[in-house]
């Protein structure tokens, strides 16, 4: 949807000196073309991959002049921003989740399809992989990632199996744990939708890195920071960070007056309104050219009041 992204963007890039957060640098792709599309533009990308902000940088050599590229977790974002000594921005962008490369790359432990560690770390130098969760939350912890996180009706059976499989042999790689999902689900189930490891590995990336925190922080702080005028765009691709995204921007695009008053309260007004109506999904064609894209949702907003 970058086309999309780009579109929504610009009216705030029109600025002298404009500034945009990429809060999800990944391989850069998105930054490459916002400052492509604005040669006044400095971006600043955050990443938590050392990898994706080593790749990033030789992709943004051309523009090495206008960009800060820093690994971090997305909310410290406002400590990036402070350190850079751009405060305020004018367009941020949040690309969720992983990474291409993150899937692709069997040893990163992400993907079911291959047997490889279980790790699913996007910051290498973090200390929680997606084994220890498996191999020492207890029942009920791993049952509430399962279900709260990969909204998996069947974690209880998974988390129970997982914890008497465990105690001979802890769980290690992607391929046992994919096999231990498929026998707990009953076999009715296995015969319909995909790969049933699907939620189990999505709930567990989401525990390891915990992504909904930082987004739960990350969002706001990027909303803080924009200034008259500024827009952030957030492409979702599960119902969790979608349904965050759309509170988080309610929370904020709606008048906080008591109902009723005749004349609506200066300090109670929106600063924000939103550009999209519900959220935005990529057409046909973009699915067909990018079949990870199907499960994208778009959302935007503008800040439309200081304070
Ligand atoms: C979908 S990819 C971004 C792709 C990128 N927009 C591009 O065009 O190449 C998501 C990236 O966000 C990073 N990421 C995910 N959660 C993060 C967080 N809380 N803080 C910092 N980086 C994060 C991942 O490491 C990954 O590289």
């Amino acid at each position: 949807m970058i086309g999309r992204v780009l579109e929504l963007l610009a009216p705030a890039l029109t600025g002298p000196e404009p500034v945009v957060v990429d809060a999800n640098l990944g391989l850069g792709g998105h930054a490459e073309a916002l400052l492509a599309a604005h040669p006044a533009l400095h971006l600043i990308g955050i990443d938590r991959d050392p990898t994706a902000i080593e790749r990033s940088t030789a992709r943004l050599a051309p523009y090495s002049e206008r960009i800060t590229l820093v690994r971090a977790v997305s909310d410290e974002l406002p400590e990036v921003l402070a350190a850079a000594g751009r405060p305020r921005v004018h367009g941020a962008l949040f690309d969720l989740g992983v990474s291409s490369p993150q899937l692709d790359e069997a040893e990163r432990g992400f993907a079911y399809s291959y047997d490889a560690p279980l790790d699913m770390r996007m910051d290498p130098g973090q200390e929680l992989t997606a084994a220890d969760v498996v191999n020492t939350y207890s029942v009920a912890e791993l049952s509430r990632v399962l279900r709260d996180y990969g909204e998996e009706k069947f974690a209880a059976r998974i988390a129970n199996l997982v914890a008497k499989e465990r105690v001979e042999h802890p769980i290690m790689t992607t391929r046992r744990l994919a096999d231990l999902v498929r026998t707990a689900i009953p076999a009715a189930t296995r015969r319909t939708g995909g790969n049933p490891a699907k939620r189990t590995f999505q709930a567990l990336r989401i525990e390891v890195n915990q992504e909904l925190a930082a987004l739960e922080r990350a969002l706001p702080a990027a909303l803080d920071a924009l200034a008259l005028g500024g827009r952030v765009v957030v492409l979702a691709y599960h119902s969790l960070e979608d349904r965050l995204t759309k509170q988080v921007l309610a929370a904020r695009t709606r008048d906080t007056g008591p109902p009723g008053l005749p004349v609506p309260l200066e300090a109670h007004q929106p600063r924000f309104r939103l550009l999209t109506r519900g959220a935005e999904l990529p057409d046909d064609d973009e699915v067909a050219d990018n079949p990870r894209a199907a499960s994208a949702r778009l959302r935007a907003a503008e800040r439309i009041r200081q304070g």
